[in-house]
């Protein structure tokens, strides 16, 4: 097995401290990318007794720590195969009739705006990578197929800015997958599950460990492995 590079945002806990986990637990190294210093730091300590994770402070919001954390992986580096766009909020419940303009625009700076300024300043390191994998943490709730099937068993669940904020990230995913493709990269969107996490609540039936599966696969598929597609571990979803 060749030692790749790769980059989980929001890597401080949750889904993105488990693919953070399963990719320093499959040998590779990996830059944990968070918000916040402390907390990423010390989620980055306790898991380089797995092995080889690294702290990077890296903003959805914060165009200037995206620019350093590039700088930092250049200069430590030199390259990135792989990103993982996992970093994501959920502001409110509100749903279409009455969502408050600030929550739709909060939600989109991180979800949306975020996820694709991190992907293009990251974009030259992947570039010099051999992997140039790109793996966008979506949702089933943004996928407007499966809203229009009353008889989903998620049908009900209807936060207006954050279902929206991942339709949107999958067409991101879409078009990019398109324009990338002749360069080598594979990028996809992918769905957990309905996770226990802060963001997926205490009765969520899916640990983090599982939510983190589909993810990591993708990220360590080979150069045949699919692009522009949805994926959940049982297959491809609708978008
Ligand atoms: N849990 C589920 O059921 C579920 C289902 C489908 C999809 N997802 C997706 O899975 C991804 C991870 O969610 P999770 O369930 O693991 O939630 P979580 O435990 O709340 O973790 C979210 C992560 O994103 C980070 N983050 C938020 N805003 C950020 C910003 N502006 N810049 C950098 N990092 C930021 C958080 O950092 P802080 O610690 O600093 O807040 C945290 O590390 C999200 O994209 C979410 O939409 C989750």
């Amino acid at each position: 097995m060749s030692k790749k590079i790769f980059l989980v945002t929001g890597g401080n806990k949750g889904i993105g401290k488990a693919i953070t986990t399963q990719l320093a637990q499959a040998g590779h190294t990996v830059y944990l990318g968070a918000r916040k210093v402390e907390e990423g730091m010390k989620a980055a300590e306790e898991l380089k007794a797995i092995g080889d994770v690294r702290f990077v402070q890296l903003d959805l919001t914060d165009l200037g720590s995206q620019a350093a954390a590039a700088e930092q992986i250049q200069s430590q580096s030199g390259h990135l195969d792989g990103l993982i766009n996992n970093a994501g909020i959920i502001a409110d419940y509100g749903m279409a009739s009455g969502v408050r303009l600030e929550n739709l625009r909060t939600t989109f700076e991180t979800n949306y705006f975020g996820t694709i300024m991190v992907t293009q300043h990251m974009l030259p390191l992947l570039r010099a990578g051999s992997s140039k994998v790109i793996v966008n943490v979506s949702t089933g709730l943004g996928s407007i197929t499966q809203h229009g099937d009353p008889s989903w068993p998620f049908h009900g669940v209807t936060p207006l800015a954050y279902n929206s904020s991942k339709a949107a990230l999958n067409m991101f995913t879409v078009l990019l997958a398109k324009e990338l493709r002749d360069e080598g990269f594979r990028v996809n969107a992918v769905s957990p599950g309905w996770i226990a996490t802060d963001l997926g609540g205490d009765s969520a039936p899916g640990t983090p460990e599982e939510g983190a599966q589909i993810a990591v696969k993708c990220a360590l598929e080979g150069p045949d492995g699919a692009t522009g597609l949805f994926l959940t571990t049982g297959g491809v979803i609708p978008w």
